[in-house]
């Protein structure tokens, strides 16, 4: 193999100290557009490429791999996620020489990789000796080896092994100049964040003494004078497994916060070595800001990483696409606004949902570009080429079964081409919007366990409404976790905010009393840390800043529903209301309920709270939604909540709702990305500015139709195909 070290100087944005640099991490080298080494491995734009599996493939299929690769124009490739047992045949036997062969083959065209510890999956070996690796679930069965990631987190047998092998991969690659990143594990917790073994439980009472310090703290948190639970020691504590009935909530809590954080003290394992061994090599790991994906708290665990960088699957559905955009976004909130690396998404079907749709012309382009819109600086996929072999036999890549002759791979080239394209926009990053909506991981949990008002409350759903309803009026909301800075925001909506700690009740006084606009909504409040009702009544810690006070939930039954009346609309309101008391004389009640048990009673109300007297400051408020409006009814509640606040659709109104506007900012210059949300031509008129991608019309009065992208500033509506996207850029405005 080759050992030079004229490394590549990796993109821009990969060699700036990565917001969640631990100290110690050295600071990127050279300043952006410098090469160190050949120029032909120094892209300075938007990354491009794949998961890249050439093991399941005979020698012959990588020259041909390579030979599209460069038509498709990739810059690079994640080598080794699930290798181990390729690497490491046995205990004692290693085997590098096919991975040299191929870092080789991908550096001499040009091809960067972000290379895997290989740590994904053990191999048989491993499992056979060691057995008492394998995860258990909460009833007690193995998860047995057959598939992947059949590992306990908190295992100290698995761990050993794996970071043994780390050790050689950092010690072989670490000077290779085709590397360019680390990629730890794969997907960390994809299908075993929840183990209920004797290790976790061991594991587990270490957390807790570390959170607790004594057992009398742990009682108290857990609230065990109920049910006869006390502990009398430390032995005695187990994770929530199977029971009798419902397992005490604080410990149900408790264990998926130490569960995320097991497996992010796992992920600080592998990164510490690597970054003991590469200094300058930045450290990633694929999270899955997606869906229904809940058991990592990735907020916490992009302090661990150099950059973020995220997979993403599209979820069928009619909110497939508000779903992506949400993730993306949120990713972006993660990364702190920083530039992030999109690891995995599809170009055609997945294999895993019920069923497989496959992508409609102009979707892989319109989905990678909303990703880009939303601050991703690369574009990968799983995977480079369609395993003919294995589970995922059936899932898309880059090349397909067809072969290159295929509408797929075509528009695999068209997008390396648009990438190039947009290559300005590098390193620009997420320009905050005016409006925010906020996400947190302990209300995600507590708010859907058991022995609740109603099982149907569904947290991320409500975030994903809310957050339907702003692309629907067409205004730019951040979606952030709850720890962000929220003071430059004008309007923060928190949904479902369940776990409301003294602390993060003292920040949103403080944001709503320096004029910020808060919304939140029904089951908000209600819980302090360790999941004890704040007394006194509903919303508990945020009574006094909402001025509202209830005394009892009512959720709905399935077949139930109501309707509240705001601002002249009938809206129907579904799983939840409330008997909502006023008690502060500066709420407005904006929303009545006009039917069910609550007719008569307010639904949506206001607090206007005025400014604590500090020059420039204007009065803020605190909005409560006591109930369900789903995606839709959101609409007209969003859009009076944001029109008393001020915040405005930068978009013609004429394209609101069909088209959403994301906008990165390097400073100098603005990046606009108009995404087509519909499978007709939209124009978009009164878009000043360079087009990058897509296509303006000619002025009105001339003869001609569409021009292709062009640098020149003209007048003109911009065209956007079906799923079509433009990107323009233009002077940066300061405000945001
Ligand atoms: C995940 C994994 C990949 C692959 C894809 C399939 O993202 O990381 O290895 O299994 O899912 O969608
Ligand atoms: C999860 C992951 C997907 C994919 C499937 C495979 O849903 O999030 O990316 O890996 O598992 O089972």
């Amino acid at each position: 193999m080759s050992t030079t070290t004229d490394r590549p100087v990796p993109h821009r944005w990969l060699r700036r100290p990565g917001p969640h640099a631990p100290s110690g991490t050295p600071a990127a080298t050279g300043a952006p557009g410098t090469t160190g080494g050949s120029a032909e491995h120094a892209p300075s734009g938007l990354s491009y490429g794949a998961d890249y599996n050439p093991d399941q493939w005979p020698r012959e299929v990588w020259d041909e791999d390579v030979r599209l690769m460069r038509e498709a124009g990739v810059t690079v490739m994640s080598l080794a996620i699930f290798s181990w047992a390729r690497i490491q045949p046995t205990e004692d036997t290693w085997d590098f020489a096919w991975l040299d062969e191929i870092m080789d083959l991908l550096h001499e065209n040009g091809i960067t990789v972000d290379l895997a510890t290989a740590t994904a999956s053990p191999p048989p070996w491993l499992t056979t000796k060691h057995p008492e690796i394998l995860p258990q679930t909460r009833t007690g069965e193995t998860l047995w080896p057959g598939a992947r990631q059949q590992w306990r987190p908190t295992s100290p047998v698995f761990r050993e092994h794996a970071l043994r092998l780390v050790e050689r991969m950092a010690e072989r690659y670490g000077d290779h100049p085709a590397l360019v990143a680390w990629h730890v594990s794969n997907e960390l917790g994809c299908h075993n964040v929840y183990d209920y073994s004797d290790d976790a439980a061991s594991a587990f009472r270490s957390w807790l003494r570390e959170r607790y310090a004594t057992l009398d703290a742990l009682n108290a948190a857990w609230g065990t004078a109920f049910w006869s639970q006390r502990y009398s020691a430390w032995e005695q504590v187990l994770p929530p497994r199977l029971a009798a009935s419902h397992p005490n909530p604080t410990q149900q809590l408790d264990f998926k916060r130490f569960s995320s954080d097991a497996l992010q003290d796992y992920l600080r394992a592998e990164a510490a070595i690597l970054r003991r061994a590469t200094p300058d090599v930045p450290v990633t790991t694929n999270f899955m800001v997606m869906g229904e994906t809940k058991g990592m708290d990735y907020a916490a665990w992009a302090d661990e990483l150099d950059f973020v960088s995220n997979d993403h699957y599209v979820l069928p559905g009619p909110q497939a696409l508000d779903e992506l955009s949400f993730s993306a976004n949120l990713t972006g909130g993660i990364a702190r606004h920083r530039p992030w690396f999109l690891m995995e998404h599809s170009t055609s079907a997945v294999n895993w949902q019920p069923v497989n749709v496959a992508k409609k012309p102009g979707e892989l382009a319109r989905d990678s570009l909303t990703h880009v819109a939303h601050g991703a600086d690369a574009v990968c996929y799983f995977q480079w080429r369609q395993s003919a072999a294995g589970a995922e036999k059936y899932h898309s890549g880059m090349v397909p079964h067809a072969g290159e002759h295929s509408r797929l791979f075509r528009d695999v080239v068209a997008l390396g081409a648009t990438l190039r394209d947009l290559a300005p926009v590098a390193g620009s990053e997420q320009k905050p919007s005016r409006a925010a909506i906020v996400f947190d991981w302990d209300s995600w949990w507590t708010s859907e366990l058991d022995s609740h008002p109603t099982d149907r409350l569904r947290y991320r759903q409500e975030a994903l409404d809310w957050y339907s309803a702003f692309l629907a009026l067409g205004v730019r909301a951040d979606v952030v976790p709850v720890a962000s800075d929220l003071t430059g925001y004008d309007v923060v909506v928190a949904p479902v905010l369940h776990v409301v700690p003294a602390p993060l009740r003292d920040r949103l006084t403080t944001f709503v009393e320096g004029g910020g606009h808060l919304v939140t909504t029904y089951f908000s409040g209600v819980v302090d840390q360790d999941d004890h009702a704040w007394l006194g009544g509903y919303p508990g810690a945020l009574r006094d800043l909402l001025g509202v006070r209830v005394e009892e939930f009512s959720p709905l039954l399935d077949h139930e529903s109501a309707t509240v009346e705001l601002g002249g609309e009938q809206l129907e309101a579904t799983l939840w209301t409330e008997p909502v008391d006023v008690v502060d004389p500066d709420v407005e009640v904006l929303g009545w309920y006009k039917t069910g048990e609550q007719a008569g009673r307010a639904a949506v109300t206001r607090r206007a709270v005025a400014p604590t007297g500090r020059a420039g400051e204007r009065a803020g408020s605190a909005a409560y939604v006591s109930t369900r409006f789903g995606r839709e009814g959101l609409v007209p509640v969003l859009a009076r909540l944001l029109d008393d606040a001020g915040v405005r659709s930068e978009l013609p109104a004429a394209v609101r709702g069909q088209v959403e506007l994301a906008v990165r900012t390097d400073g100098t210059d603005d990046f606009w990305f108009l995404v087509n949300r519909t499978a007709q031509p939209v124009e978009v008129p009164d878009v000043a500015g360079d087009v990058l991608a897509g296509r303006r019309l000619a002025p009105s009065g001339t003869t001609g139709t569409a021009s292709t992208a062009s640098t020149s500033d003209v007048p003109g509506a911009l065209l956007l195909d079906p799923r079509g996207v433009a990107v323009v850029r233009r002077p940066a405005d300061p405000a945001r």
